[in-house]
């Protein structure tokens, strides 16, 4: 990972600092202070140059507070939590980036001005002076401890080693990649061939992807949003993993189809897309915001179909009794398995989190199964790499319901490891960690 820092001062910096703190102190998501931070920047590369900083350091922040451990004799002040994050932010570049050493430095120094704060200039120019000159052995060190090496957090660095003692350092690994940037052909539109030509025409190459039927990968990053057909909805942006939902439901013409956690509609819309004629979908999403903007989606891509505000583990509340053939059950979880296209998760993410989660899926589980029909099917699917929430969580259902069968998945990708469904490991044919696991409802005696 690198980025030339051409126009790009204090200002870009302090921008980038105080995105970081928004997610750190604030606790907010990325993805909704990234496009925030980015929008004040008309120039493309300053934009990339801050985008780049503000990912990098949320991405390498366990390595790198523990880096400023190793420099800093006295711990700051809560209040002086924005220096701390400069100090990070001045390690990255010196790290990560190209960005020649002398200007990261000077810089991220002169962004103690906009903070108000002259004392910190030489407490900032030191460390990160210090640091260039004792960089191999605070390296050394600091990475004698796996967590801070791949910069997780140490609860799920230890859970990954548990459940996978032969993939954890692949997982951790793959975790702090750049994502590729990966599109959904809507075949109602034009087929796969026809987007990768549009797109080779307009300068962006891109490769199909073996592993899904409509999925290209573009071989740069761009704003989408000025491709060719992206108007009029002619493709969607999805992660190989998430484009495997639809080709595993198999949805068919004539179908009646819930859609149980919906929002933001990636999978709906390829669901509608993914039959010859249409389905009967009905989407639904307990977030009124999130179900506006698969509202906006489905506008976009000029689909139809029935959604609600709802929760799925009350049935009773938005269920008309009619039931459903099949089920997708994208389910809330701890976002695990997609944490290298959202490094804040690694920050956001804590073990109690997990519990309340599988209560949560396992609730929903219990109470969309009696919506579906005798010998229907429910594809159960998380963004997870965790087993509590995935495998062992299936295990357990399968234990208290006795009408509920496994179906295997004749799929080249995956872990082989899990008792049931398979499991995506980040990176795993380029794509998001995620789970699936197909059930089927036996037929009535
Ligand atoms: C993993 S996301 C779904 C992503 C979506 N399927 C897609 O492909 O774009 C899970 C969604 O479930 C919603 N959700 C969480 N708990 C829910 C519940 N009890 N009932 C319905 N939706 C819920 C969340 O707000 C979130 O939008």
């Amino acid at each position: 990972m690198s980025q030339s820092n051409e126009n790009s001062g204090s200002h870009t910096r302090f921008v980038a600092l105080k995105m970081c703190l928004s997610v750190i102190e604030q606790g907010r998501s990325l993805s909704q202070v990234l496009p925030e931070g980015l929008a004040q920047f008309s120039d493309r590369r300053e934009r990339a140059f801050v985008q780049n900083l503000v990912l990098g350091t949320l991405r390498w922040q366990f390595r790198l507070m523990a880096i400023r451990s190793q420099l800093l004799k006295k711990k700051l002040k809560a209040k002086d939590e924005d220096v701390n994050q400069l100090i990070l932010l001045g390690l990255f570049q010196i790290l990560y980036t190209d960005t020649a050493k002398h200007a990261a430095v000077s810089e991220t120094v002169n962004v103690t001005a906009k903070l108000k704060k002259p004392w910190a200039k030489g407490l900032i120019n030191g460390v990160l002076r210090n640091f260039m000159r004792e960089q191999a052995s605070i390296c050394a060190e600091v990475d004698l401890k796996p967590a801070q090496k791949y910069a997780h957090p140490q609860w799920f660095f230890k859970a990954l080693r548990k459940a996978y003692p032969d993939n954890w350092q692949q997982i951790l690994e793959a975790n702090n990649q750049i994502a590729p940037l990966t599109l959904r052909n809507n075949r109602k539109f034009q087929n796969r061939d026809q987007l990768q030509q549009l797109l080779s025409d307009a300068g962006f190459a891109t490769e199909l992807h073996p592993d899904c039927e409509q999925g290209l990968i573009l071989q740069q990053s761009t704003d989408i949003t000025r491709l060719p057909t992206y108007d009029e909805g002619g493709f969607s942006v999805q992660d190989a993993a998430a484009q495997q939902a639809a080709q595993l439901l198999q949805p068919k013409a004539g179908e009646h189809i819930l859609d149980a956690c919906a929002a933001p509609g990636g999978k709906t819309s390829h669901l509608l897309e993914y039959s010859d004629g249409d389905i009967d979908l009905f989407a639904l999403e307990k977030e009124p915001e999130r179900l506006d903007r698969l509202a906006e989606n489905l506008y976009r891509l000029d689909l139809q179909c029935d959604y609600t505000v709802g929760d799925a583990a009350e049935p009773e509340t938005w269920w008309d009794g009619r039931p459903f053939d099949k089920i997708l059950l994208d389910a809330p979880c701890s976002a695990t398995g997609i944490i290298r296209r959202h490094p804040d998760i690694k920050w956001h993410r804590v073990p109690e989190d997990i519990e309340e989660l599988v209560q949560i899926q396992s609730r929903i589980l219990d109470a969309l199964w009696p919506t579906l029909k005798p010998g229907g099917r429910m594809l159960y699917a998380t963004c997870s790499v965790l087993p509590q929430e995935n495998s062992q969580q299936i295990q357990a259902f399968l234990e208290r319901t006795t009408d509920a069968k496994l179906v295997p998945l004749a799929v080249e990708w995956g872990w082989h490891g899990s008792t049931t469904g398979r499991q995506i490991l980040p990176g795993n044919h380029g794509m998001d960690g995620f789970y699936y696991c197909l059930l089927e409802k036996a037929q009535s005696a």
